[in-house]
């Protein structure tokens, strides 16, 4: 794993509020928390939601997420630990398993299932949904996996690990990069003690997930299990992190599209117009051809 220098930044973003995820179930009945939720999607654009499931009991996870669609955005999986068979209506089919991540741009539609492969033992991860400005929610749909080797890495002289799942990082180039919303999407292992810098474009909105361990964001201790909103400064130009102890996090920025929202459930779309025709075309079959 390459060594990398820390990123310089003059000013660091402070916290804007924490937040502390909800408990609810999706699918055929999988336990997860739900981290970014539908209120906070106008403040985190172009995010929609941030999942974290986690869970060493079969029976929060086993039902997994049967055949739905998905229209207008894009999901994010990335998987810690477990093994999760994917299969949808453009013919992908792939395993995610430990520390993998699958990127799909559901575009125009997708019908897909998610369903564990394992009846016992830990499944830990991660979905999040990336929003896709107007000109391109009726796109083809996409597909990629990347296994944990396929993800690129890098660990800083703090002994920083680095995994690059999107966008850019003290030179390192993500597994996927965006143009409309450039996305960042760092999965970070700090050993207790260690700092970590980024630098992040002011504009940009962003988050840090503290999934192990603790955090100090500026002067605001950020304990497990809650999600840091960064404030947008207008004078900062990055984050700075320290970790009380040994951490794990994700560090999410974007750049927002300023569009109109509007959700029914797994479809995205900018007028309730664009959603009625997304339940008509699933209804009818036309959703995914
Ligand atoms: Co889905």
């Amino acid at each position: 794993m390459s060594v990398r220098p820390a990123e310089s930044i003059t000013r660091a973003r402070s916290v804007e509020r924490l937040v502390t995820g909800q408990a609810t179930s999706d699918g055929a009945g999988v336990k997860l928390t739900r981290v970014l939720t539908q209120p906070l999607q106008r403040r985190l654009d172009p995010f929609l939601m941030l999942d974290a499931f986690g869970s060493d009991r079969a029976d929060d996870y086993i039902a997994g997420f049967p055949d739905h669609p998905h229209r207008g955005f894009e999901t994010v999986t990335y998987m810690i630990a477990g093994r999760m068979r994917h299969r949808d209506s453009a013919g992908h089919e792939g395993l995610l398993e430990n520390g993998g991540v699958q990127w799909m741009t559901a575009g125009r539609g997708v019908i897909h299932s998610e369903i564990p492969q394992q009846e016992e033992g830990l499944m830990e991860g991660f979905q999040l949904w990336l929003n896709l400005p107007a000109r391109d929610k009726l796109c083809a749909p996409w597909y990629r996996d990347f296994t944990a080797d396929e993800l690129p890495r890098f660990v800083t002289e703090e002994g920083v690990e680095v995994t690059v799942i999107a966008g850019e990082s003290h030179g390192v180039v993500g597994a996927v990069t965006r143009e409309s919303t450039a996305p960042l999407y760092l999965d970070l292992q700090l050993p207790a003690g260690a700092s970590f810098t980024q630098a992040l474009p002011a504009g940009h909105n962003a988050f840090v997930y503290v999934y192990r361990g603790e955090l100090t964001l500026g002067d605001t201790p950020v304990p497990p299990k809650r999600m840091a909103i960064l404030a947008n400064d207008a004078d900062s130009d990055g984050v700075r992190m320290v970790a009380g102890a040994d951490t794990r996090a994700l560090l999410i920025a974007g750049r927002p599209l300023n569009e109109p929202i509007a959700q029914y459930g797994p479809f995205v779309m900018n007028t309730e117009q664009e959603i009625y025709q997304a339940v008509a075309d699933y209804r009818a079959g036309t959703l995914a051809v």
